[in-house]
């Protein structure tokens, strides 16, 4: 009889010649669990995504209360929707004063869309520059953003007037000027492999787009909802964007997005023509509902203040002479080790041992740290424990090369 991995197989789009094929029947907290029941620690958490863990008690109620009340309604923006308008109000509380108008889609790559149709209008330019090695989303106009050419060079003609700065290099701020609509950049690089940019590099962009009237959009995707230690990541350089991007830990496991701005730049959507940007799941009442507990959880149980301490503890236990590199920020890791087969080998070898850890999008020599905020000091033990014990087994001299 066919199983389900062959029928995951067979009926269901492949993204790659080597997916995971673990089965998920359940999840709980920093763990997954497989049909026979063996567990797994996420330190992955669904790529960013489940920052206050699985299936939190408070986001089910969230949840269970907004399914008794009403699903959806209709398209986003023409009804009064009180998860929405609670969430909205939450965020702008909780963001500076100028980020005051949220408009909520429903993943990352729309929130990347919307932000820069809305910096074309408000600023009546047509160039947008991003970074080198940059991710923002797969959808045809996100993907014009994506710093890494052989994406490009597979889906051309990708959105013209686009236009590439090396991230964290002062020197090709000049690139930005009085053309620029906007510049887009994720606070922290995530697929990149995990780059931080220094203080005086973001403010100095800051101070750029200031000078040519550019917008600044930050990409809090992944580093949203406290993954770096602070809530929001701009927060460690001392600046403010002018849109806003978020996802992913937005949602407490569900899925929304949203593009936050302030209410004179967002009010370009509503005319010459109206509907200027539209969705009609976009905020989502029971995605709103999750979101509002995922915030006030993060904010009660004060997660972001504890994001330093177990960075620490990470690069305390992961200990071993050919880790190269522990790269990142607070809950925001890269263990940088020497090539893919290594990375491969190491993070198969954690899967058996119940520790299911990931590597990046650009950066295939190094294994992705991203787990729940809520992990405990023991899993990480427990979990750098397996990690190191891997890397030790499948040390770079006994490996074959990619290239
Ligand atoms: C920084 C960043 N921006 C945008 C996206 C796209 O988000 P989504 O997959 O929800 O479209 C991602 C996804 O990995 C991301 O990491």
């Amino acid at each position: 009889m066919i199983n389900s991995r062959q029928l995951f197989l067979l009926n269901t789009a492949q993204t790659s010649n080597f997916p995971r094929l673990i089965e998920i029947s359940r999840s709980k907290g920093v763990y997954l669990y497989d049909p026979k029941g063996k567990r797994y620690i996420d330190l992955v958490s669904g790529f960013a995504v489940s920052n206050i863990g699985h299936r939190h008690p408070s986001v089910l109620k969230a949840i269970r209360n907004q399914l008794k009340r009403y699903l959806h309604v209709t398209v986003y923006g023409e009804f009064v929707l009180s998860p929405q308008v609670e969430l909205a109000h939450q965020l702008v509380n909780i963001l500076p004063d100028k980020l005051n108008s949220v408009y909520f889609v429903n993943s990352g790559a729309e929130a990347t869309e919307g932000a820069m149709k809305l910096a074309k209008r408000y600023t009546g330019r047509k160039q947008i520059i991003a970074a080198d090695k940059a991710y923002h989303g797969s959808t045809q106009g996100a993907l014009s953003l994506i710093g890494n050419p052989s994406y490009h060079q597979a889906y051309a003609p990708l959105l013209p007037s686009i236009d590439f700065i090396t991230f964290n290099q002062l020197a090709d701020l000049e690139k930005i000027s009085t053309e620029t609509a906007a510049v887009i950049l994720e606070s922290v690089q995530g697929e990149a492999g995990i780059r931080v940019p220094s203080k005086a590099y973001m403010q100095a962009v800051r101070k750029r787009c200031d000078e040519t009237g550019t917008l600044l959009i930050l990409d809090e995707i992944q580093t949203g909802f406290g993954r770096t230690g602070q809530l929001f990541a701009f927060e460690h350089y001392g600046i403010v964007p002018d849109i806003i991007l978020l996802a992913k830990g937005m949602g407490g496991g569900m899925p929304i997005g949203a593009f936050i701005a302030n209410r004179n730049v967002m009010s370009v959507f509503k005319e010459n023509p109206m509907l200027g940007h539209i969705t009609t799941f976009g905020g989502h009442p029971v995605s709103c509902a999750a979101a509002l507990a995922n915030l006030q959880v993060i904010l009660d149980e004060k997660l972001v203040q504890q994001v330093a301490g177990k960075e620490k503890l990470f690069r305390k236990h992961l200990n071993h002479p050919s880790i190269r590199e522990i790269r990142g920020i607070g809950l925001m890791l890269a263990i940088q080790l020497d090539s893919f087969e290594q990375v491969e080998q190491v993070s198969k070898y954690c899967a058996e041992e119940g520790v299911m850890i990931d590597w990046f999008m650009h950066c295939d020599s190094a294994l992705r740290l991203a787990p729940p905020l809520i992990i405990s000091t023991r899993q990480i033990v427990s979990a750098c424990r397996v990690i190191v014990k891997a890397i030790n087994k499948f040390q770079p001299a006994s490996l074959p090369h990619k290239h």
